[in-house]
């Protein structure tokens, strides 16, 4: 999966910078390209001209060639990676990863890549377990880049404890394990509802709820980067969708979001129901603002909404895929099971407002996805993005 994909080897200063030689002759033996980047402090643990005769390139270091005065763009590189990767990742570069301190060549080539990053930690176990530095990763892993984690293991200090950089052979293969799922979906359509619908009172006043969107734009960024043509149906958010594979269509309520997905469900090989559907709406809209003025209480009256996930599971064909999703205050595993077999789901994707950071409006989520076969796989609180992949994993390749 390696063969011709063009890679940014990042080093930064820290022992474990003799295993990134390692890692470069793996990559550069899969057929990769690699394009060595190391910051002033790397050069003192490993010399350039072992890298650039192993990567067959010239190092970059510094922002210009200090005898010709060559500008050294860290935009063209960022555009160019397939991925970078920074192995080993010291506490200072990834505080000034986090915190988009660029003063470094490296740092510069990280904020403008475009690629996805993999950072491979490796320091001595108290600076690993410093607030500050759990704290930047938390953020580094929070804007989408993947987190290597490093190993337990005597460190270079002699103490034993977690921080030892991840082994070479194994960075490479999560490298290869990843460019392998970029293509997994490729040539799947797939449909996915994301936000909330409003359901109009009156010309100023809605019926909402709380979803920001996140979940289902994470959903479809996942998708969409693992190679599906994603047509996601989205109700009002501040969200934008990235990969251009995504094509958005937007919708307000959920009678506008029934037909968006009715048009679009025949396409699709699956479809991914995230939207905070409202179950109601008023009976009628008001064509103006009702006034306070003369009126102290106002009666409204509420109608069911169709049931969108109901709706597909009933015209679903055999080479068709559904995955739902529950979102429960209480007894939720029952909850979640009897939706799934209600709306002739293939899969339910379970979150609980009880578990603090999972549900409406944070970076992160905690599910249980609970299959038709009846398969039930807990995750821990992990960023929505990842969530995502998970998803995905179980929809596509369940176990
Ligand atoms: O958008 P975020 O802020 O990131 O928050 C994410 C989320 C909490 C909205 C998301 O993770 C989630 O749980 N989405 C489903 C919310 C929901 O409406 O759950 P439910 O248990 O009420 O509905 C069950 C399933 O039926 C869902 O797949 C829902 O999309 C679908 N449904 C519900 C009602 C309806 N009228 N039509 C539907 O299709």
């Amino acid at each position: 999966m390696l063969k011709g994909k063009h890679i940014i080897l990042g080093i930064t200063g820290g022992i474990a910078a003799y295993k990134s030689v390692t890692l470069l002759r793996l990559l550069v033996k899969a057929g990769a390209e690699v394009q060595v980047v190391i910051t002033p402090s790397g050069k003192e643990f490993i010399t350039p001209v072992t890298l650039s005769a192993l990567s067959g390139k010239p190092v970059v270091s510094e922002f210009f060639t200090a005898n010709t005065g060559e500008w050294h763009s860290h935009v063209d590189l960022g555009l160019w990676a397939d991925a970078m990767v920074i192995a080993p990742a010291t506490a200072s570069t990834i505080g000034k990863m986090a915190n988009g301190i660029a003063d470094n060549m490296l740092v510069t080539t990280y904020l403008s890549a475009k690629a996805p990053v993999f950072v491979a930690p490796a320091m001595d176990l108290d600076m690993m377990a410093h607030p500050s530095t759990l704290r930047n990763i938390e953020a580094l892993r929070s804007y989408g880049n993947h987190i290597i984690e490093p190993a337990a293991g005597e460190l270079a200090s002699k103490l034993v404890g977690k921080g030892r950089m991840e082994e070479p052979e194994r960075i490479a293969e999560i490298l290869s394990e990843f460019f392998a799922s970029r293509e997994s979906l490729k040539g799947k359509k797939i449909l996915i509802t994301a936000g909330p619908t409003h359901e109009k009172i009156d010309p100023v006043r809605f019926i909402g709820n709380y979803s920001s969107g996140k979940m289902g734009y994470a959903l479809a960024e996942e998708a969409a980067a693992r190679g599906a043509d994603v047509a996601l149906v989205s109700g009002p958010v501040d969200v934008k969708a990235i990969n251009p594979r995504i094509r958005v269509i937007e919708v307000e309520s959920a009678l506008e979001m029934l037909d968006a997905c009715l048009a679009e469900f025949p396409a699709a090989d699956a479809a991914i129901m995230c939207a905070a559907v409202a179950d109601y709406r008023p009976a009628e809209r008001a064509d103006s603002k009702i006034k306070r003025e003369g009126c102290s209480d106002v009666e409204l009256r509420l109608v069911a909404n169709p049931d969108i996930a109901a709706t597909l599971g009933k015209a679903k064909r055999p080479d068709q895929k559904i995955a739902g999703f529950a979102l429960e205050t209480d007894n939720e595993a029952a909850n979640a099971r009897s939706k799934l077999e209600r709306k002739n789901l293939d899969m339910i994707v379970l979150n609980s407002l009880r578990d603090a950071g999972a549900g409406f409006r944070t970076d992160t989520n905690k599910v249980t996805i609970i299959s038709r076969s009846g398969s039930v796989r807990e995750f821990p609180l992990k960023p929505k993005s990842e969530v995502a992949a998970d998803i995905l994993d179980s929809l596509f390749s369940p176990e």
